[in-house]
């Protein structure tokens, strides 16, 4: 028989590790859309993320991609849910395997709340390159979580002439919190709001990121974004009513193919819009905005591409400072 080299060891990572690692929003934002047009040339593997709805306020999913060019494989598998603030635990909790696309082995699992907390945001800061006007002043927050967090430090990394956040959450405090950290953090001006409506006001970019729940009133209607707009909805269609989607000029999404496995589950049930990728506008391949004023809109998903190429990031930088704890394999 052949020698075998079994692996012996493998890179345990903690959020604390990856945290300390270092990684920038600018060196995240690059990666990610690296990853988009990666997938837009067809040279990553990707299925639609397997969807497990626990009941209508749970889900558990398993991502997973190959991207050669990085020369990884990954599989994330995570729970997500609104009744985590009960427990004092984040929205998404998860675990990521991070493998090699030659010999298949895992080299390391790391926590993946913080790949993709910054993933996520960074995203939107790519659509933000692509589909919207130059020399945005004011963003608007709806959900004034970790997402609502990350996408100003995203945000503001694409664009430095940001100088009002227009914000809302569903909980007072956690409005009066994030007011307190965003203006501390950053010194911009956070107008707090009454409602989606009032968000959308002025606002040149308005991201929506409250619950991913199927079964829920959805608010934003037709009309509400302004003329010349990006809108950005991490939240599947959850806070846009089906005629608001409609109303927008065009629209895009990361992951088409995600998108209509999601119809199974309840969501983008009305959607029958012609809709681009995001990767393939970042790659040239289909137009971004074409005009100051058309009002777009981008239903990111969030994709498995994403996690790949940062988590070999977060594990090279890891490696190379020493991070993490090696364990038996
Ligand atoms: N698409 C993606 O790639 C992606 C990635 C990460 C998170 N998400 C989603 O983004 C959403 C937010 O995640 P998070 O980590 O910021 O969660 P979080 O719990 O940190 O923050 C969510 C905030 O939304 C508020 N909220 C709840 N219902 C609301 C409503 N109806 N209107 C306004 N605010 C409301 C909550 O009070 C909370 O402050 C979740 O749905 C999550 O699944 C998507």
């Amino acid at each position: 028989m052949a020698s075998q080299n079994l692996p012996t060891k493998l890179l345990y990572l903690s959020y604390a590790d990856i945290d300390s690692v270092n990684l920038s929003m600018g060196e995240i934002i690059d990666a990610v859309e690296f990853s988009l047009i990666e997938k837009a040339h067809g040279r990553t593997h990707m299925p639609p993320k397997h969807w497990i709805p626990s009941d209508n306020r749970r889900f558990f999913s398993a991502m997973s991609s190959a991207v050669p060019a990085v020369g990884t494989a990954i599989c994330k598998w995570q729970s997500g849910s609104s009744k985590n603030t009960d427990y004092q635990l984040p929205y998404l909790t998860g675990l990521l395997m991070l493998n090699s696309v030659e010999t298949g082995l895992t080299f390391a699992i790391m926590d993946s709340t913080w790949i993709t907390a910054k993933r996520t945001a960074a995203a939107s800061a790519v659509a933000m390159r692509y589909l919207a006007n130059p020399g945005t002043k004011t963003i608007g927050v709806i959900g004034c979580g970790t997402q609502g967090r990350m996408h100003v430090e995203a945000f503001l990394t694409e664009c430095s002439e940001i100088h009002t956040v227009k914000a809302y959450d569903i909980s007072p405090t956690a409005l009066t919190e994030y007011i307190k950290e965003v203006e501390g953090a950053y010194g911009l001006q956070v107008i707090p709001c009454k409602n989606a409506k009032e968000v959308a006001f002025e606002a040149q970019i308005m991201v929506t990121g409250g619950p991913i729940e199927a079964n829920t009133q959805r608010t934003i209607e037709p009309g509400w974004l302004e003329k010349g707009a990006l809108g950005i909805t991490i939240d599947y269609d959850c806070y846009w009513q089906p005629s608001s989607i409609r109303a927008v000029d065009r629209l895009f999404t990361d992951d088409i193919g995600q998108m209509e496995h999601l119809k199974e589950f309840g969501y983008f049930l009305d959607l029958q819009t012609v809709i681009s990728e995001l990767g393939s506008v970042a790659a040239g391949l289909s137009p971004g905005r074409s005009s100051a004023n058309e009002t777009l809109l981008t239903l990111n998903l969030g994709v498995a591409v994403e996690d790949a190429v940062i988590a070999k990031r977060v594990f090279e930088k890891a490696e190379a400072m020493g991070k993490g704890t090696w364990l038996d394999y």
